[in-house]
């Protein structure tokens, strides 16, 4: 069956709500056993359950590399990792601090650089598998206030290219999403006026929902994109066109 993840299982961070949360409910229907992670225990185990039977919720924080490390450990058969754990950040780049610059690097680029490496060490003894990173477009381009959360997005791109080169020979295909604008809680407060500039640049002229991310996710890492890897996949309602 075309995007079937019938035996796969999933680890999707960030897997609580919006996103990762519809990925998440999209692999679960199409046959995946799905783990999804947060730092809440109280959403994980509620994600899960709103899954269904069979599906767990694990707590793990990112930007920890022992929590990282612990979760892997946890779940013996990894087909399908999924990095979407996230959170925005914006502000002058003239005065954006160290922290946050660590911070945002932490959560988006060495927590899914060390998610793939743990995911690759057992695809790899298990035959291949199927990575994906969400980036945004604005890790693609130089949108202002973004330094801290567009650098780490960036870097995050630029690893689906060398991860997907390099795991290439252990048949691990690895790719990026780069959504444009998606209502969830990331982007709830942002204000009309804000939203309405952001909007002006998308032809589409709309947000979108989390669910038109999950349909690609899904492309991304089912067999229908066996021959799919190094690629970031842009779903911005035009955005980038222009
Ligand atoms: N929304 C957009 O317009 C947009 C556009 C481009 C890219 N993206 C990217 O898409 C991804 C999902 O965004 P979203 O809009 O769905 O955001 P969201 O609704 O705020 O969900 C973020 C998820 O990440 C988890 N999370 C945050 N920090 C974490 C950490 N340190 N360790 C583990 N989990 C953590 C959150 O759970 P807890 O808070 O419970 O830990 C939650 O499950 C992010 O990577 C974001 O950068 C979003």
């Amino acid at each position: 069956m075309s995007g079937s993840l019938e035996g796969k299982t999933a680890v999707v961070t960030g897997g609580t709500r919006g996103i990762g949360f519809a990925i998440a409910e999209r692999f679960a229907d199409a046959g995946a056993t799905v783990v999804v992670t947060s730092r809440s225990s109280t959403s994980c185990q509620e994600a899960a359950a709103a899954l269904g039977a069979g599906h767990r919720g694990l707590p793990c924080d990112v930007t920890d590399e022992s929590q990282l490390s612990a979760l892997f450990a946890s779940i013996p058969q990894v087909d399908i990792f999924v990095h979407c754990a996230g959170v925005s950040s914006a502000g002058s780049s003239l005065t954006v601090k160290r922290e946050t610059l660590q911070h945002q690097h932490a959560v988006h680029f060495l927590g899914g650089v060390q998610g793939a490496q743990l995911a690759a060490a057992k695809m790899k003894d298990a035959g291949g598998g199927a990575i994906l990173l969400v980036v945004s477009v604005w890790g693609l381009g130089g949108q202002p206030q973004t330094l801290a959360y567009g650098s780490a997005k960036a870097a995050l791109a630029h690893s689906v290219k060398v991860l997907g080169v390099e795991w290439a020979r252990y048949g691990i295909r690895v790719n990026g999403l780069a959504p444009g604008f998606v209502a969830t809680d990331m982007t709830k407060d942002l204000g009309d006026k804000v939203l309405d500039k952001l909007l002006s640049k998308v032809p589409m002229r709309r947000a979108a929902t989390p669910s038109e991310m999950a349909g690609p996710a899904l492309f991304l890492c089912s067999d229908d994109a066996s021959y799919v890897t190094g690629h970031v996949l842009v779903a911005d309602g035009g955005e980038r066109a222009r």
